[in-house]
């Protein structure tokens, strides 16, 4: 992770830069690129244009960290809401969950249950449910987790982040556990010891992580990232592959690329974000990308039109 990720995520912790994005016209308009709206039928309709775009989706419900368990039990309810609004849809979407936000900050069991009562209306509605890896404060008990409900339901994936050391053994023992695995860089500021810390090096990571994931026969490889160098490597691996995999991308970003991949025949999945509680999700894509906050600091002295981030 460079220096400028770090500094933008340390920077956008403090209530103060809260305030400024939350608070301003130019803020929410950067979000909106971002983010599918603050309802779930703001979200149901991102899908749908998708999907009439020739692309799968991926909902997610935004909210993470929190510590009450009232508000645990909502976004469970919430996520149960959307289970039932894609069994009404013919749309080809599943649900992508964080388990801090369904409790596990508070208590492992709590989100442990969650992911079950999901993964089984999930399954009756016939979809899977992926469960996104946060920082790695919880990454050994989102893994723990994933491997339980799998073993039971069987329509479980992970998401696994190439920064982190501890990734090339998850990686080999979640493989045999089907389901699908997504590759993706890691969005989170993280120490040495924990995580790389280049670019470069992050990259050969996920190079490397690449091969040995769309080798494996027994999960469904969902390679997540918007680097042309490593979606070329992917394209040269599928070639020798014998089953499925797809790309992944993040709502908003990069969609000529998502047009050209789907173009070219590929699976296509669009993670799509919904719901009020966008600020940290729009911190992460804001420390990806240097140009998001010249656009944002742009907009917010008038430069531009707040549309047009
Ligand atoms: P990289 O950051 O090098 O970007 C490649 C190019 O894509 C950039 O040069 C730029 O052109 C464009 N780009 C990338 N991000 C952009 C942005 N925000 N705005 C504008 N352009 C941008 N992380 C995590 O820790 N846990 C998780 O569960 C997930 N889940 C997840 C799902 C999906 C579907 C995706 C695509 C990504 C995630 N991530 C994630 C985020 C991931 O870890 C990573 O931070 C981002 O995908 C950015 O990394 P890239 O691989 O795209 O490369």
């Amino acid at each position: 992770m460079s220096w400028f990720t770090r500094a933008v995520l340390l920077a956008t912790h403090n209530p103060v830069s809260r305030r400024l994005f939350t608070g301003t016209r130019a803020g929410r308009a950067l979000a909106h690129r971002f983010v599918a709206g603050d309802t779930l039928d703001d979200g149901i309709a991102a899908a749908r244009r998708l999907a009439e775009a020739g692309m799968l989706t991926s909902l997610d419900l935004l909210g993470e960290e929190v510590t009450d368990r009232p508000s645990a039990l909502d976004a469970r309810d919430e996520y149960r809401e959307v289970l039932d609004r894609l069994a009404e849809t013919s749309l080809s979407a599943n649900i992508s969950i964080k388990l801090t936000q369904l409790g596990l900050a508070i208590d492992e069991e709590m989100a442990r249950q969650a992911v079950d009562e999901l993964a089984v209306r999930a399954a009756e509605v016939g979809t899977t449910v992926t469960i996104d890896m946060e920082d790695s404060r919880f990454t050994a008990a989102t893994v723990e987790i994933f491997a339980d409900a799998q073993a039971r339901h069987g329509n479980l994936g992970i998401a696994l982040q190439a920064y982190l050391h501890r990734t090339p053994d998850d990686l080999e023992r979640l493989i045999p556990l089907g389901g699908h695995i997504r590759l993706c860089k890691g969005a989170y500021a993280e120490p040495p010891e924990i995580a790389l810390q280049t670019r470069a090096e992050v990259t050969a990571a996920f190079s490397s992580l690449l091969e040995i994931l769309m080798e494996a026969e027994e999960t469904r490889p969902a390679i997540a990232t918007h680097d042309e160098t490593l979606i070329e490597q992917t394209r040269e691996l599928a070639r020798r592959r014998r089953g499925g995999f797809e790309f992944q991308m993040l709502y908003g970003v990069r969609p000529e690329l998502q047009r050209r991949l789907r173009d070219e025949g590929y699976d296509l999945r669009i993670y799509v974000p919904f719901g009020s509680q966008w600020y940290p999700y729009l911190t992460r894509r804001l420390a990806e990308r240097p140009a998001n906050l010249v656009f944002f600091a742009r907009s917010l002295v008038g430069r531009d039109r707040a549309g047009s981030v």
